[in-house]
């Protein structure tokens, strides 16, 4: 996977994206140097980047992606997903209010995330909204959140790849971590798993699945 087409440098074992704005978005560092500036991307603060120092080889995205993102919270993912896709658009559903106004912040200062307060468990809502998504990405702490992935591949049969984040203590604080990962990933409708990633010790019991449809 070619990091460095897509602004993404890692340098000194940390990894950075390549940024036209010289903001830090959550605290992280911002570097200028040749003309350019380049934000810490923090693999504590976002699975992408946990998933990337593990040795994920299947990113995704291409400068003009355009991005189906569920569970955008404050922002610290799709900001990093806005320099990466810097000629592509960032659909970000939140559901809940008190984050959604920092990630609505966000978007008034980049042109390419489009905030949408909504419920991703009822894409009915907000379908109008998106325009041709091609990649979904998930990352809602909720009991049924495979169900929730299935009713966007349903309802976004356009999005041909998708990273899903299983959150496994979501779905049960007890229960054998692998065992819930495999019931929990025979659940998903519509596409393959192509890898999965676990992404401790960045974040635990957390993976990465990147799925292709079928
Ligand atoms: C772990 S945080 C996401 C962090 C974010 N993806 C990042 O890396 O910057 C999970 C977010 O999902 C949101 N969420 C949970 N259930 C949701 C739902 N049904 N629809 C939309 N957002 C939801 C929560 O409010 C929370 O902000």
């Amino acid at each position: 996977m070619d990091l460095t087409s897509l602004g993404i440098v890692r340098k000194q074992g940390k990894l950075y994206t390549t940024s036209q704005y010289r903001d830090s978005v959550y605290g992280e560092d911002v570097r200028k140097s040749d003309g350019f500036y380049f934000r810490e991307w923090e693999p504590k603060r976002s699975k992408v980047a946990a998933a990337i120092l593990k040795r994920f080889d299947n990113l995704p995205f291409h400068r003009d992606s355009r991005i189906l993102y569920l569970g955008a919270s404050t922002g610290t993912t799709v900001s990093h997903l806005s320099d990466i896709c810097n000629a592509g658009q960032i659909f970000a559903i939140e559901k809940a209010y008190d984050p959604f106004v920092k990630l609505l912040s966000l978007s008034q200062r980049r042109n390419n995330i489009y905030p949408i307060l909504e419920d991703a468990g009822i894409p009915g809502r907000y379908r109008f909204f998106v325009e041709r998504a091609e990649i979904i990405y998930q990352d809602v702490a909720q009991r049924n959140q495979v169900q929730i992935f299935n009713a966007n591949a349903e309802a976004f049969p356009e999005a041909r790849e998708a990273l899903l984040i299983l959150k496994i203590r979501a779905i049960s604080s007890k229960g054998n971590e692998e065992d819930i990962l495999k019931t929990e990933t025979g659940k998903i409708e519509g596409f393959s798993t192509m890898q999965v990633i676990n992404l401790n010790p960045y974040s635990k019991a957390n993976y990465m699945l990147y799925l292709k449809r079928k």
